[in-house]
């Protein structure tokens, strides 16, 4: 499974970079406002560290979209599923300008999609866990029909909120799971690798040399 970062701090990108684990990232408009940073600035950052899919929300969807392909070679377009965003996607598809179906809180929404040729679905999970759904089980749904039918949509699992989430979206077999920059941290903590590792430290101490 690939891991994304969601975030427009470009700190944090080029930290987890350097990691050896990052495979893209993807952004929001609310990433981007945090960051204090001039839109086309944060791509320009962005792009020269990263070399893999970087998604970003465009302003006017098809105008804004071919503008934002131009920049770079790795940049997604992010279209939320709504009806115009449906639309857009399928112009896009056949312009060869890659996607990323944003928004996505149902499996009909998937679907459609799919159907429009969205390199990406990025369902919000984190989101429907808030309201008392089961985030993750939008993801195999999604999954289940994209296997059925054999859609070469790539799914990322996104909102993510804890790495349960991240594990459950490998379980099921999700391409991508894009989180903050604290929650991959947190996939490297285990008590008990800490505990093991002071113990051979200290058992190095005892090794004659
Ligand atoms: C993904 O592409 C989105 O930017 C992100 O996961 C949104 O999630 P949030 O609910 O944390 O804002």
């Amino acid at each position: 499974m690939k891991l994304f970062i969601d975030t427009a701090m470009i700190d944090e990108i080029k930290e987890a970079w350097s990691w050896g684990i990052l495979d893209g990232v993807t952004t929001n408009p609310t990433h981007v406002a945090a960051s204090g940073k001039k839109f086309y600035d944060v791509i320009e950052e962005i792009c020269a560290v990263v070399n893999g899919p970087i998604s970003l929300a465009a302003e006017g969807i098809i105008k804004e979209a071919q503008d934002l392909k131009q920049i770079h070679k790795n940049i997604v377009v992010k279209v939320p599923v709504i009806r115009e965003g449906i639309k857009a996607v399928k112009t896009l598809t056949e312009k060869g300008i890659k996607t990323n179906m944003t928004l996505n809180f149902s499996a009909s929404q998937a679907l459609l999609a799919a159907k429009v040729g969205a390199a990406y679905i990025s369902p919000f999970v984190g989101r429907l866990d808030y309201i008392n759904q089961v985030g993750m089980d939008l993801v195999r749904q999604i999954k289940q029909i994209y296997c059925n039918y054999g859609y070469e949509t790539e799914i990322i699992v996104a909102a993510v909120r804890h790495p349960e989430h991240v594990l459950q979206s490998a379980l099921i077999g999700a391409d991508i799971c894009t989180m903050r920059f604290d929650i991959m941290k947190m996939l490297y903590d285990h008590p008990t690798t800490d505990q093991g590792l002071e113990q051979f430290l200290k058992d190095w101490e005892k090794v004659p040399k």
